[in-house]
């Protein structure tokens, strides 16, 4: 009854239906299921029966999101929205309380404006469009978000969003200049309607907490029309730990232009079982400048000119997505994401480098796992240092050296094979206690972790509770947060596990 109830609600009162076009499927349609799994990118829940939505709603139109939120409410059932279905614990996609998902897919025109170097962009597209998009009327202009094409933009520009320029030009929501939310009640507001408040809300505390954001307008940044990237690998036997120790001391003080990330990963089988670090980097410029700074700064990695390729900026997007910089730009559009596996990641912050002795017990437990493990440490630094920590909802900022992110990837199913692969990563994260922030130990929102804690009480969560995950990923900027819910969506009816929750629920 619930769901009859609610699509005679849409097509009576909303004309939602009136237009021929299907954007309502039940578990009864062919479609139901391939449209739950397609952009679903962690497919650990994929055999739950228990957390499958009622019905996946695909809007042409915002009236059509406005009409499923008044229905939703009016039937008392929940609305998860989805954009690129990347959250790690798929909280776009599952509830334990009946809910409908209203997803984005239809919604992702991009439209680029040269003259004033901004675009709007709405939350279905992925970055691999934005990007794409961008290129195509640009060679010299670009955007700081994150590396996988496949990442939807509204979930990401709503956790913060970071990338390979993220030390030139700070986060994707730091170059957010307006947007269109549809608030709990329907309503449509862009920045001056929304206030500042709710605008500085929207722009980094999460997804899912405050109404959905229909589109933003960004601000367009400018790249040289050569950049430069390498990729340099080193196994433990060829000194991978002693150049990610130093690395450790240059790597938020480098110039802006240049990001060097380094993935850690167990490689091999048997004896030959070891860990291998790629350093992995963007110069915002060409071979001749990036050889003598890396010689001053990292003389360590002995980087040499052919180990780097010179490319425009949008093949940098390719060869960072692990595309090879002149396969078609094409595959920037493909939505379905190169990575997809059941997997549990977890994120910290470094604010001092880990010693030699901590990183070698870090490779010990690497070596311990059979599955594909690895980390991801991404600097910080340069812009991100002079962005005051309250100014966006994300606070990591000046006192950061670099972000990690812990991840395990496992193909077999099953509970068991499950548990045994998320102790591992908990027993890594509990070693890497001592060498982490501290009070709270910060942690990145976009990198969804429940295991931090969650909203267990709907409606009843108190601030004590709450602040346990809260802080970590938003510090002294959570109780904004909270002033902020408690007046756009005292009710909570944008609520998961891990939403912010509204005042009354601190009585
Ligand atoms: P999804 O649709 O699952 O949404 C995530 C959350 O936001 C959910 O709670 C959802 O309800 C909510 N939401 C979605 N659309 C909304 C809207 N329009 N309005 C309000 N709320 C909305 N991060 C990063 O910073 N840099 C990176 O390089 C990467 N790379 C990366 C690679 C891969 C393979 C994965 C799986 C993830 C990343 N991420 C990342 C993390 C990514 O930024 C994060 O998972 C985003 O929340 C994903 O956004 P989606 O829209 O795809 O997710």
């Amino acid at each position: 009854p619930v769901q009859q109830n609610f699509m005679l609600c849409m097509s009576t009162q909303f004309k939602a239906l009136t237009r021929n076009v299907q954007i309502i499927y039940s578990s009864d349609s062919p479609l139901y299921q391939p449209l739950l799994e397609s952009s679903q990118q962690n497919p650990r829940w994929l055999n739950s029966t228990t957390l499958r939505p009622l019905l996946i709603i695909t809007p042409f139109h915002e009236s059509e999101i406005q009409a499923a939120l008044i229905c939703s409410r009016k039937n008392g059932l929940q609305v998860r929205v989805r954009s690129g279905g990347h959250d790690y614990e798929g909280l776009s996609y599952l509830s334990k309380t009946p809910f409908v998902i209203i997803d984005l897919i239809n919604l992702r025109s991009i439209d680029v404006n040269l003259e004033d170097e901004t675009a709007w962009v709405q939350s279905g597209a992925t970055l691999g469009e934005l990007y794409y998009a961008i290129a195509k009327g640009s060679k010299i202009h670009g955007f700081p978000a994150g590396i996988c094409p496949s990442v939807g933009i509204g979930g990401h520009f709503s956790g913060g969003g970071f990338g390979t320029m993220l030390r030139k030009f700070g986060l994707a929501t730091d170059n957010v200049i307006d947007a269109y939310l549809v608030d709990p009640n329907g309503k449509i507001l862009d920045k001056k309607t929304m206030g500042e408040d709710l605008f500085w809300a929207i722009r980094g505390g999460g997804g899912g907490s405050f109404g959905i954001v229909l589109s933003w307008k960004i601000k367009l940044v400018r790249v040289p029309p050569i950049v430069t990237g390498f990729t340099v690998s080193k196994t433990l036997s060829q000194g991978a730990s002693w150049i990610v120790h130093r690395w450790q001391y240059i790597v938020d003080q480098l110039p802006e232009d240049l990001f060097i990330r380094i993935i850690i990963q167990n490689v091999g089988s048997g004896n030959e079982k070891t860990v291998k670090a790629s350093f992995n980097s963007l110069f915002l410029g060409r071979i001749d400048k990036l050889i003598p700074l890396m010689n001053e700064r990292l003389p360590e990695l002995s980087l040499q000119a052919q180990d780097c390729i010179e490319m425009g900026w949008i093949q940098s997007v390719m060869y960072f997505a692990g595309y090879q910089k002149d396969q078609p730009l094409e595959l920037l559009l493909d939505r379905v994401t190169l990575y997809k596996s059941k997997f549990k990641a977890k994120s910290d912050f470094v604010k001092q480098p880990i010693p030699e002795s901590g990183l070698k017990g870090i490779w010990e437990r690497l070596l311990e796992e059979d599955q594909f493990v690895c980390m991801i440490m991404d600097p910080l630094g340069g812009k991100m240092n002079e962005i005051p920590e309250s100014e966006a909802p994300f606070p990591h900022r000046k006192g950061n050296l670099y972000n990690i992110q812990y991840l395990v990837k496992w193909d077999k199913d099953g509970i068991e094979e499950s548990n045994k692969h998320v102790r591992w990563i908990r027993m890594l994260y509990w070693y890497m206690r001592p060498y982490v922030s501290s009070s709270p130990r910060a942690a990145y929102v976009n990198y969804r972790d429940l295991d931090l804690g969650t909203n267990n009480r709907p409606g009843k969560t108190s601030f004590e509770e709450a602040s346990v995950w809260g802080t970590k990923y938003f510090k002294d900027n959570f109780e904004r947060l909270i002033q902020v819910k408690s007046k756009v969506d005292p009710d909570n009816f944008f609520r998961n596990e891990q939403s912010i929750p509204p005042l009354p629920a601190l009585i």
